[in-house]
This record gives structure tokens, sequence and C-alpha cells, in this order.
């Protein structure tokens, strides 16, 4: 097993740009996760430590070997694809052997590997089968399979569950999660669901526009995103975010329509920069109708409810306050009315503060 290490790493398609200047280090045994919006250039990182697309610049090494110049069949990784990418033709047995048999491995070997993997995956039913025949999900887990058999030192992953239903996604997301955790291969797993990189990565990788954003656990994303991209990109609902001015030494923040005290845990830093323009984040859930007490300081807020969505365990309120749309994540015990005026609380201490000019975060 082998970590896997890109420095300066650059993708250009002529003229154009796609991976500017990455600097990743997935550690030996690590799930990372990759995630950002289409386009950002998530597949060709990743075809690029597999082998199949040619690096601009930069290294990329994979245990201890700079792998820059060798072909994908001599980097000891397996790749699972969205589209499964098995042998139409073959069964399941044969699509599992395929990679095998090409490295000689002898027969008992296989037989032993296949079974094993086979059984593992639950798919120990279907090996004379033909992909065809088989569900999604089931041809997923072939796929997944196909990757396992060969041991590879790294495993990557190219948004393997996209086609699948809601449901099995998150069936096989954590079957996936659990079968690394247990075989420990270091993972790369790409997605642009910030849902499934939450749940799935031990660290996740944030990339907008071919730049890393961020890289932190899912709980470090979460409770410190470091830029506006992904205060606003790791969360459902997102972070609300809206533009003020710090003002009266760092004690105020201004909006137009509204002004909230900068609560003592905060005070220092915005002291710091009295006048400066920034981007204020809300949590939904730290926007609350009840239960105040022992939340810290807290602010009132008038907002008048444009949409309700009652989702059972909580309600998703889209408020209008003053010219901010926000949008609060209330308890169960009652769905308020379009139209209707809520007396909310803004828990200040888990205010997040973003320059609006650099966008970074603010400490
Ligand atoms: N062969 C190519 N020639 C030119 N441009 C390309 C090529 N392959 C990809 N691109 C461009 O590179 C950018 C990144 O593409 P990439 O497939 O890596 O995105 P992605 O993050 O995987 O997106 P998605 O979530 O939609 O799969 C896109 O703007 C795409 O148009
Ligand atoms: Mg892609």
């Amino acid at each position: 097993m082998a970590g896997v290490t890109l420095k300066g790493v650059q993708k250009r398609f002529d003229k154009t740009v796609v991976i500017k200047d990455l600097d990743l280090e997935v550690k030996e045994h690590e799930f990372m996760v990759l995630v950002g919006p289409s386009g950002c250039g998530k597949s060709t990182a990743l075809r690029m430590i597999a082998g199949l697309e040619e690096i601009s610049g930069g290294t990329i090494t994979i245990g201890d070997r700079v792998v820059n110049d060798l072909p994908p069949k001599d980097r000891d990784i397996a790749m699972v694809f969205q589209s499964y990418a098995l042998y139409p033709h073959m069964t399941v047995r044969q699509n599992l052997e395929f990679g095998l048999k090409i490295r000689k491995m002898p027969r008992a070997e296989i037989d032993k590997l296949v079974n094993n993997t086979a059984q593992m995956l639950g798919i120990d039913h279907f090996l004379d089968r033909k992909p065809r025949e088989l569900s999604g999900g089931q041809r997923q887990r072939v796929a997944v399979g196909r990757a396992i058999v060969r041991q590879p030192a790294v495993f990557l992953f190219d948004e393997p569950l996209s086609n699948l239903d809601a449901k099995l996604r998150v069936q096989m997301r954590a079957e996936i999660a659990k079968l690394q955790h247990r075989l420990q291969t270091t993972t790369i797993y790409v997605t642009h669901d910030q849902v499934e990189a939450m749940t799935m990565g031990q660290r996740v990788a944030v990339l907008k526009d071919g730049d890393l954003k961020q890289v932190g656990t899912p709980m470090e994303l979460y409770d410190k995103p470091a830029n506006v991209f992904v205060a606003s990109f790791i969360g459902t609902p997102p972070m609300n975010l809206f533009a003020a001015t710090i003002t009266e030494g760092g004690a105020t923040l201004t909006t137009a329509k509204f002004t909230f005290p900068v609560p003592a845990s905060l005070r220092s830093m915005t002291a710091k920069h009295d006048g400066l323009k920034v981007v204020v984040g809300i949590r939904p859930e730290n926007i609350l109708e009840t239960g105040v007490e022992g939340r810290g300081e807290t602010a009132p807020i008038e907002a008048e409810v444009e949409i309700a969505e009652p989702l059972g365990n909580e309600v998703i309120v889209h408020a209008r306050a003053g010219d901010a749309l926000l949008v609060a994540k209330l308890e169960p015990h009652r769905v308020p009315k379009l139209g209707e005026k809520l007396s909310l609380f803004v828990e200040l201490d888990s205010l997040h503060l973003f320059d609006a000019e650099t966008e970074r975060r603010l400490e």
C-alpha cells in the first residue's frame, strides 16, 4: 500500500488551464474525497493520477515512485468509473477474473480471490450471469469487485454511485466506506455530492475551477470553512451569506436593514478589522425560534415566511429579513404559515466572517 502525493500538478488542454497548481497529499490507508461542482477538474485530476491523462507540469508520486511517465498498468492502481465499464459479453466471474488472468496468477489463487470478493460484496449468487442480467446496484458491486480483486496499492473512484437511485446510493456509500475501512487501501474518491463527501471521506479536498479551496476533515470544513466558496458548498441547506460592515470599533455588524452585536468570542478579531466589508455566514441550524437558553449570546431578528418545508424531523423555513433571505432549520412542533412574521434568534457564537474582497475567513 502507498500514499499519493501531487506537487504543483498542472493540466492544460491546448491553452485552457483546467488544473492550475495542485498540491495534495493523500496518506497511506487514507480515504480522501475530491469534491467540487461540475467541470472543476475532479475527473481530470483522478485520470492524471491513474495515468489516463498526461500531466502538463508537476509531479505525482505513488508510494516512493514518481509515476509521471509510468503507464496506467504499472502504477499499481485500480479505478472504478461512473459507467462501471464492465465487459458485456463476459459473466460476472469472467469480469472479476480478467485482470488476474492477464497477470498470469495461478488458477487456484484466482478462484479463492474471486470467491472471497464476491462473498464480501454479496454478488456470489450472480457469478454466472452477464452484466445485462443485473440491476444497477449489482453491476456497481461487480465494478467495485473488479478493483478489489486486483489488490492494488490505491483505489480511484470517479462518481461510482451517480447512476443509482437515491436509496441505493446511501446504501452503497456506506458499503464502500466499510469496505475501505476493512481493506485499508488508500482511496481517492471523486464526487460532486457534498453529502457523499462528508459521509465517506476521512478528509475532503474541495476543488473549484481547478483550484484547491480547502483540505480537511469533514467537520473542519463544516465548522471552519476557509473561504466563502467552501462555506456555501458544504452543508444542506447551504449557509446563509450576506454582506455587512464591521462598525463601532469591531462591536457591531451593520447591514442595510439590520445590525448584529459581535459576540465576545469574536470581538478581539473584529476589533482589528473595524470598517472592513465582510460576508457574514450563518448556518440554518444556528437560527432559532425557541430553545434559546444555553445557546450563548443571541440576537433577535424579525423575518417574514416565504416558504416552509416540513420534513418531519425539522421544518426548513425560507424567510425574508430586510433584504436578506434567510433559511432556517426550525423545530417541527408547528409549521409556520406563508407570510407569517417570525421572531427568530441568531446564535452569535456560530457566526462565520469572511473578508468581502478576498473571500477568506477572518481568524
Ligand atoms: N479532453 C479535453 N479537452 C478539452 N477540455 C477538456 C477535456 N477534458 C476535460 N476538459 C475540460 O476540463 C474541465 C474539467 O473537466 P473534468 O471532467 O475534470 O470535470 P469534473 O470536475 O470531473 O466535472 P463533472 O462533475 O461534470 O464530472 C472542464 O471544463 C472540461 O470541459
Ligand atoms: Mg467528472
